[in-house]
């Protein structure tokens, strides 16, 4: 019985996650795979869900509503539904590059670093995703000031 309802649990998270455009395209096992890891929380206006300079152990996935990417005092980007972020400390270690911080309610899914680089390994089309979405951010930060560039 129990085995049915955590089942169910994961199905309708699982569809739920089929209506973001970065999952969109995966396959019903993938997704279930993904839904296997990825936990919905809501976060209040003005929350900072990644902090400049701060380690970071958690992926983000936007459902709804928008946020500031702030690096130093200036805003880089903004994103929103079908956006994701915090994929660089996980990527490199490193710290945080920039602030993430709540411009509304918002709902994302998160991914625990723990969890991630498997993610990844087992869901090839989700890695080769994220990276074309690294590497249209590369490419509007060429394109970019060099002011902002400097804070990248
Ligand atoms: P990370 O460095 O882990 O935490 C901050 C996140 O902000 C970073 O991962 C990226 O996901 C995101 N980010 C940093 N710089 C930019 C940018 N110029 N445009 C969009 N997103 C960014």
């Amino acid at each position: 019985m129990g085995a049915i309802i955590l089942a169910d649990a994961l199905a309708s998270k699982a569809k739920l996650l089929s209506e973001v455009p970065l999952f969109s395209a995966l396959a019903r096992t993938e997704l279930m795979r993904v839904a296997s890891v990825a936990e919905r929380m809501k976060a209040g206006p003005g929350e900072v869900l990644a902090e400049e300079g701060k380690p970071g152990r958690t992926f983000f996935v936007i459902e709804k509503g928008h946020a500031s990417v702030v690096a130093g005092r200036r805003r880089v980007a903004r994103l929103g539904p079908g956006d994701f972020f915090g994929e660089m400390a996980l990527l490199d270690q490193g710290p945080r590059s920039a602030s993430v911080v709540a411009d509304e309610p918002m709902t994302v899914y998160t991914v625990e670093a723990r969890d991630f680089g498997r993610l990844l390994e087992d869901v090839p089309f989700l890695t080769k995703k994220i990276l074309r979405g690294v590497s249209n951010r590369l490419r509007a930060a060429e394109e970019a000031p060099s002011y902002v560039w400097n804070r990248l």
